[in-house]
C-alpha cells in the first residue's frame, strides 16, 4: 500500500515492520536498526545474502556517536559538509550495533538522508533506521513509490510516499584507512565535491570486491531484457538488425529510429538530470517488451562516473 501517513509509518516502525522509505537517491526498504526481527525481514524481502550489510540512516549528526566511534577528522570534515545528504561513511562500529546490519565487520555504514519526509520521520522515532535500496538483490533501483509496491507488494507493511527522488542513484560510499580516504561506491556525490574538501580521494579496487566489500556485486541494476553498453551506439545498433531495440541515450535521439523506442536522459546535456532520470528511464525500457536494451557510455567525469558504473553493472551477464 502506498501512503503518505507518517504516522502509519511510525506505528509500523515501532512495531518490527518494514516500510518502502523515500530518500533523495532511492527509496529504502527501512526498518528500526535496534530491532533484529525487523532487520531480518529486510534481508529476507529483499533476498539479501547475510553477508552484505546495511546502511545505518540517521536523524542528526549528534546521533553518529550512538552508532560509530572513533571518527576520523576527515569524516567529520565530509559530514559537516554533506550531511545531510547523498554520503554514506563507513566508521569503526559501536558495540550496540547488530552484527546483522554489519555482516559481522567491525565498520558500519552511516549517512543522514537529505529528504525532507524521511528527516520528519527520523525525527519522530527515538531509533535510527537500517534501509538498503528497495529492489530485490540485483534488480533496478527504485526511485518511486511505484516501484517499490511493484517488487513487494504485501511483503511491506506500506511504502511511504515522497514522490520522485530527486538525486536517482544511491549515495557515495566513503571510508577511511588511516589518512586515505577511500571511495568504496560512486554515487551521488561527484568525487570532485569529495576531493574539495579532503583533497585526494582513494579507489577501493574493483578486483578486491568479493573480499572486502562483499555487497558492491558487480552485476546489479539489471533489467531482465538483454543490456548492452557501447561507445558507438550506430555500429552496436547494426549488430541487431531485425530485433526490437530500445536506446537509453544521454542527451540527443538517433536520425531514421522510432522516438518511442529511444529514451534520452537530459536533453540539457546536465549529468545531474541524467543521474536523476537513470532507474526510471531503465524501468520504462524494462517494461517495454524490447529484445535488447542498448546504451551509451555517459562523459567520463562528475557523476558520469556514476552513471557508468550502474550501467556497467547492469551490463554484466
Ligand atoms: O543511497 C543509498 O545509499 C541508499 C538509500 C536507501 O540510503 N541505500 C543503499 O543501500 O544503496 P544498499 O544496501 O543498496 O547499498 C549499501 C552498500 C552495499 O553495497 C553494502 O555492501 C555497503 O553499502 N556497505 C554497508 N556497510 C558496509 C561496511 N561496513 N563496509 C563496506 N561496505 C558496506
Ligand atoms: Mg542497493
Amino acid at each position: 500500500m502506498i501512503s503518505n501517513n507518517i504516522n502509519l509509518a511510525i506505528d509500523y516502525l515501532k512495531n518490527d515492520g518494514i516500510i518502502g522509505l523515500p530518500t533523495e537517491t532511492v527509496y529504502g526498504l527501512a526498518g528500526n536498526a535496534f530491532s533484529e526481527k525487523s532487520i531480518k525481514k529486510i534481508f529476507e524481502v529483499k533476498k539479501r545474502p547475510s553477508f552484505n550489510p546495511l546502511i545505518v540512516h540517521i536523524k542528526c549528526q549528534k546521533e553518529l556517536s550512538k552508532i560509530a566511534i572513533e571518527v576520523p577528522e576527515k569524516a567529520k570534515q565530509l559530514a559537516d559538509a554533506f550531511w545531510p545528504g547523498p554520503l554514506t561513511l563507513i566508521l569503526k562500529k559501536q558495540s550496540t550495533i547488530s552484527d546483522l546490519i554489519t555482516a559481522n565487520q567491525d565498520t558500519v555504514a552511516v549517512r543522514i538522508p537529505n529528504h525532507p519526509i524521511a528527516l520528519e520521520l527520523l525525527n519522530q522515532l527515538e531509533f535510527p533506521l537500517v534501509a538498503p535500496s528497495a529492489n530485490p538483490f540485483t534488480r533496478i533501483s527504485p526511485t518511486k513509490a511505484v516501484h517499490v509496491e511493484h517488487y513487494f507488494k504485501n511483503e511491506v507493511d506500506m511504502v511511504l510516499d515522497g514522490g520522485s527522488c530527486t538525486a536517482g542513484i544511491e549515495s557515495t560510499i566513503v571510508g577511511f584507512d588511516d589518512d586515505k580516504v577511500v571511495i568504496y561506491r560512486l554515487g551521488a556525490l561527484a568525487v570532485d565535491e569529495i576531493e574539495k574538501v579532503v583533497g585526494k580521494v582513494h579507489f577501493h579496487s574493483k578486483k578486491d570486491e568479493k573480499t572486502i566489500t562483499p555487497g558492491m556485486h558487480l552485476k546489479h541494476y539489471a533489467p531482465s531484457t538483454n543490456f548492452i553498453l557501447t561507445h558507438d551506439v550506430l555500429e552496436t545498433l547494426t549488430l541487431f538488425s531485425g530485433q526490437k531495440i530500445g536506446l537509453l541515450l544521454f542527451k540527443a535521439t538517433i536520425e531514421n529510429m522510432n522516438l518511442n523506442q529511444q529514451y534520452v536522459l537530459s536533453e540539457k546535456g546536465s549529468l545531474e538530470e541524467a543521474a536523476s532520470q537513470l532507474f526510471e528511464a531503465l524501468h520504462q525500457l524494462d517494461n517495454e517488451n524490447f529484445d535488447v536494451i542498448i546504451a551509451e557510455y555517459f562523459p567520463n567525469y562528475g557523476l558520469g562516473l556514476a552513471i557508468n558504473d550502474r550501467l556497467e553493472r547492469a551490463s554484466r551477464k
